[in-house]
């Protein structure tokens, strides 16, 4: 059995046999205490065995990581912290781990795991996070599932940089003595997906509510927390929506994702609430019933400028300016200080902003929409999509895009257009923001960033 099963109703003097990894091994001369963990539960089962059992020595010598079948009675005892133990009656080790097994009893830090990410979801830390991150995927699906949207699954490889930012990893092909070839697979540039937003578009043109959820790759050399050069994103795009439809979206959708982690990850949060992030529940609890603020990017730049001028904050960045593109200072001052909640920056100038987003009536913003959210940073951007064929030409002209190349996402245009609203969440910052983890490599099993491809 599990060992998650042992903990749903425990019975005193019930028979079981389970499988587990051992945690620790206390040996005494006549009474000794194993801990023993399968993964399917953050509790451990907390073993007893007496030198009464036929291997008690060579049992007592089993190392940590080693695999072992336990056979025992359950002894319930209401007065310590855990709610039974096991008086085991029979102990075999199935697999001994070496002396040398890197995940001893103790503390170990984040970047010393990160260095072993092959064994670190074996630790309770890991076990919680990425078991949050699989709650919260299926989590995803289930939103937009229940909403008739239709899952579409867009390009890896691809010829478009939807973000129009160069910052793709391009595909090459190699010859059997590892030489790149010259001669190009596909006769085109190809590269790694930066965004399925141009595929789901189209999409939304059939069905009207789509999403994708999928890897995405940035070339981007940002040494930073909060980037990685693999990432998921999820990009739901829907035609007929406006900008207002948008956000309500994105606040639908994320407070349904904390709503469903708080009710099926109860204990790997109360753990990461206990040994990451203190008040963690109560933050997820706050943010799947507040609302949350809306501001202009007008409004914005004068708040950091008020702010500014009164000598309240020192940015390095203190040139607050209309079409300021706002570093990672301004939008965390924005929402941890000024407004102390998640905030949605609207109507951005149109030069700092993709070719795709639909230009305002003032002709100087286009009608976007981020969402920032305190400790992060920015973990939505999305907009309204660009519907004259004639003004998508023009932005892309000015922007140095080549339209050829776009032929077929742009021509949408002729062939009957819905307007389209959509946006694009990135998963690992939505998991740094549940699980109150502060780097980006410790949200996803194996990590890809700039200088490190370990794994
Ligand atoms: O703001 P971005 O670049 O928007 C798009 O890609 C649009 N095509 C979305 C759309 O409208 N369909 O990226 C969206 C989100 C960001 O807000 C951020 O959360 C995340 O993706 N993101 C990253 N996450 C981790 N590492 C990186 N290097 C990231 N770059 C973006
Ligand atoms: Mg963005």
């Amino acid at each position: 059995m599990d060992i998650r099963e042992l903990y749903i109703k425990p019975q005193e003097g019930d028979k079981v046999t389970f499988l587990g990894r051992v945690r620790s091994n206390r040996a005494g001369k006549k009474v000794s205490f194993l801990v023993v963990n399968d993964g399917t539960t953050m509790n451990d089962a907390q073993i007893v065995y007496k030198d009464d059992l036929k291997n008690y020595e060579e049992a007592s010598k089993i190392r940590v990581g080693s695999i072992v079948e336990i056979q025992g009675t359950i002894h319930l005892t209401p007065d310590r912290p855990q709610p039974f133990e096991i008086q085991a009656t029979s102990i075999e080790c199935l697999d001994e781990a070496i002396e040398a097994y890197p995940l001893q009893k103790k503390e170990h830090s984040l970047e010393y795991l990160r260095e072993i990410a092959q064994l670190r979801a074996r630790t309770k830390t890991f076990n919680a996070v990425f078991k949050i991150r699989s709650i919260a995927a299926f989590a995803i699906h289930k939103f937009f599932q229940s909403q008739n949207f239709v899952y579409v699954n867009t390009p890896i490889i691809t010829s478009n940089d939807a973000e129009g930012a160069g910052e793709e990893f391009g595909v090459i092909t190699y010859d059997s003595k590892n030489n790149p070839l010259t001669t190009d697979f596909f006769n085109k540039k190809a590269s790694l997906t930066v965004s399925g937003q141009l595929n789901a578009e189209a999409f939304a043109q059939a069905f009207k509510k789509v999403y994708t959820f999928g890897p995405t790759f940035r070339a981007e050399q940002s040494f930073t927390s909060r980037h990685a050069s693999e990432f998921w994103m999820i990009e739901p795009e829907v035609a007929f929506n406006t900008l207002e439809d948008n956000i309500e979206l994105i606040e639908a959708m994320l407070k349904y994702i904390f709503k469903d982690v708080l009710e099926n990850a109860k204990e790997e949060l109360e753990f990461l609430d206990e040994n990451v992030e203190k008040g963690l529940v109560q933050k997820l609890e706050k943010l799947s019933t507040e609302k949350y603020v809306v501001n202009t990017y007008e409004q914005v730049i004068e708040m950091l400028k008020k702010a500014v001028d009164n000598k309240e904050v020192n940015f390095e960045n203190n040139d607050i300016h209309f079409g300021l593109d706002l570093g990672t200072e301004h939008e965390r001052y924005l929402c941890e200080v000024i407004n102390k909640a998640p905030t949605f920056v609207t109507n951005y100038p149109k030069d700092i902003k993709a070719f795709y987003m639909k230009l305002n009536p003032d002709e100087k913003t286009v009608a976007a929409v981020d969402l920032l959210v305190p400790g992060i940073g920015e973990l939505v951007g999305g907009s309204e999509r660009e519907g004259s064929f004639d003004k998508l030409m023009k932005r892309c002209e000015q922007m140095g895009i080549d339209p050829t190349e776009l032929d077929w996402y742009i021509q949408l245009r002729q062939y009957g257009y819905y307007k389209s609203a959509g946006f694009g969440l990135g998963f690992e910052r939505l998991i740094m923001y549940i699980t109150g983890m502060t780097n980006i490599r410790d949200v996803i099993p194996y990590p890809r960033t700039p200088k490190n491809l370990l794994f």
